[in-house]
């Protein structure tokens, strides 16, 4: 038992979780982690946002936190170098953005490409942008979702990793519709870096 108990340690792959604000994901994925759901160890959580509670919740489960605000850097350019090397000096198996409010430089985006996925409160291409829940409820769809996606250059337009649709009734209230669309994003999201980690997802024949 306890041997197994070492070798399954040793397995587990170094992710990394990026979050600009509440991070309800992120404590998704703790929780996932903590259940061994995920064979995965948080090396971090990276935010660039002093404010966010995210960091509340990393330092609660002694999870190492990096804030790296883009106001202490000249351009933009800079800021995403220093987090370039912060990404470098942690080697993530995975870079996971969850509610990370701004666009991952180019220089991050080509060094760990296709190692960095996203979870968008929609179904892409669908309602892209930072308010996809209150475009598609205002939109008056019938059917929106939860998109986990590899993150490319552009916003929200990356290979669709995931999938999951939520319908919207006559009744809903977007606040109805928020918890919903969160509740589904708080199974989806550790279920699909599981599989991605256990590379247990099925490639698609369409060249995906
Ligand atoms: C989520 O709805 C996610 O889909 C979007 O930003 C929101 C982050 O929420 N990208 P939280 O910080 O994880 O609570």
């Amino acid at each position: 038992m306890v041997e197994t108990d070492i070798i399954q340690k040793e397995k587990a792959k170094n992710i990394v979780v990026l979050a600009s604000g509440n991070g309800s994901n992120f404590q998704a994925i703790i929780d996932a982690v903590d259940r061994d759901e995920i064979n995965a160890v948080i090396s971090a959580l990276i935010s660039n946002n002093p404010d966010a509670y995210a960091l509340k919740r990393a330092s609660l489960h002694g999870i190492r936190t990096v804030l790296i605000k883009p106001a202490d850097y000249e351009t933009r350019d800079d800021y995403n170098n220093t987090l370039l090397k912060v990404l470098i000096e942690i080697d993530p198996h995975l870079i996971i953005l969850a509610g990370y409010m701004l666009m991952l430089g180019k220089q991050i985006v080509h060094r760990f490409n296709g190692r960095i996925i996203n979870i968008h409160p929609a179904l892409l291409p669908s309602f892209k942008g930072a308010h996809g829940i209150k475009d598609a409820y205002e939109y008056g769809v019938k059917v929106t979702g939860v998109t986990v996606h590899y993150v490319d250059e552009e916003m929200d337009t990356g290979k669709i990793i995931a999938q999951e649709a939520v319908r919207i009734f006559n009744e809903d209230t977007l606040e109805t519709l928020e918890e919903r669309i969160h509740k589904v994003e708080h199974r989806l999201y550790p279920e699909t870096i599981a599989e991605l980690l256990n590379n247990k997802l099925r490639k698609k024949d369409r060249g995906i």
